[in-house]
């Protein structure tokens, strides 16, 4: 398989960083920053090793147990948690970040699994190996001679939710479980070949993710709804342009909590993708949009319910 083919088949479109627009997105990112600090650092170390011997080197050197301990860890990261909650996002900007800190060039190579795998027997299964296979001959190419790397690949495998039903679930279909096993083999690649390669899965089901996916993890990130603060940090700087005073503001941020019998509140997404322009149409386009009837778009809208887990 050429390159040109294994892009167009398996991926959707790599990107590479430093980039502007990731590092926009990235920085509109609410109530994360604890998870992209964490993320950076976690990645930087897995995609450019080198990084962290000069750490060493600098700070304590000699201390080659502790570095290694820290380099043989799997090079995995596990996103987890609530739909519309910035998994997705942050999986797709970080990469920014990473190669600011470190210096280098950083690839991203997305996989989705959402509408894929679902036919022929086996087609997950080939999914992932060929993304497996495609990331480490990447990362082969960066990799020097004397271990520093030029650059670093991050595969990104997004909605994971059907590898992440556990193996042990007595009514797995096997066809899952070789997916599973796909996966761990792919990470395991990695690891051994010590290459510029880390995986990122985000999952909506961490209660349901395969204890030997688990168990590889570098990182596991949870990520929740948010609460209101970071819900009045979202809506804030949009509201206050159409010229709502603070009290005003703060009707809408109630009004997309835990609101009467309902237990939960608005997602992340569900305030930039739905809310704002619901709010935006019902004036559009004859009339403006007054702080009366935002407050009705945002009552009359219901939160997308909570992923359950099964
Ligand atoms: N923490 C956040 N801060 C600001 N906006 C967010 C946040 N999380 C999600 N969003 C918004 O919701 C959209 C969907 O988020 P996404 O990352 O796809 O969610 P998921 O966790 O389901 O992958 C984003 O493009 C962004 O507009
Ligand atoms: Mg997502």
């Amino acid at each position: 398989m050429n390159t040109a083919t294994a892009m167009s088949g398996l991926f959707e479109a790599a990107k590479t960083y430093p980039d502007f627009d990731a590092q926009e997105r990235l920085n509109r990112l609410v109530g994360l920053d604890e998870h992209k600090d964490r993320l950076t650092k976690m990645l930087s170390l897995l995609v450019n090793p080198q990084g962290l011997k000069q750490w060493a080197a600098r700070h304590h050197s000699g201390a080659d147990q502790l570095v290694n301990m820290i380099l043989r860890r799997p090079p995995l990261v596990v996103l987890a948690g609530d739909v519309g909650s910035g998994k997705s996002e942050l999986a797709e900007t970080i990469g920014d970040a990473i190669a600011r800190q470190e210096d280098i060039d950083i690839t991203l190579l997305p996989l989705s699994l959402s509408s894929r795998g679902q036919g022929r027997v086996g087609e997950m299964t080939q999914l992932i190996s060929s993304a497996f296979e495609y990331t480490v001959n990447e990362a082969q190419k960066l990799k020097s001679s004397n271990g520093a790397s030029r650059g670093g690949v991050i595969l990104l495998v997004d909605e994971a939710d059907a590898l992440a039903q556990s193996r042990e679930a007595s009514q797995m279909h096997h066809e899952d479980k070789a997916g599973v096993n796909a996966f761990i083999r792919g990470i395991d690649r990695i690891a051994n070949g010590q290459l510029p390669a880390a995986v990122i899965m985000c999952t909506n089901r961490l209660n349901a993710l395969d204890p030997a996916i688990q168990r590889r993890a570098a990182d596991i990130l949870t990520f929740h709804r948010p609460d209101t603060e970071q819900r009045f940090s979202v809506l804030h700087t949009p509201l206050s342009q159409l010229g709502f005073s603070q009290p005003q503001i703060n009707s809408v941020v109630e009004a997309t909590g835990p609101y009467g019998d309902r237990k939960y509140g608005f997602t992340f997404s569900d305030l930039t993708q739905r809310l704002i322009p619901a709010i935006v149409l019902d004036a559009y386009p004859s009339k403006a949009i007054t702080p009366d009837r935002a407050l009705r778009v945002a009552q009359r809208i219901e939160p997308t319910p909570p992923f359950l887990e099964k």
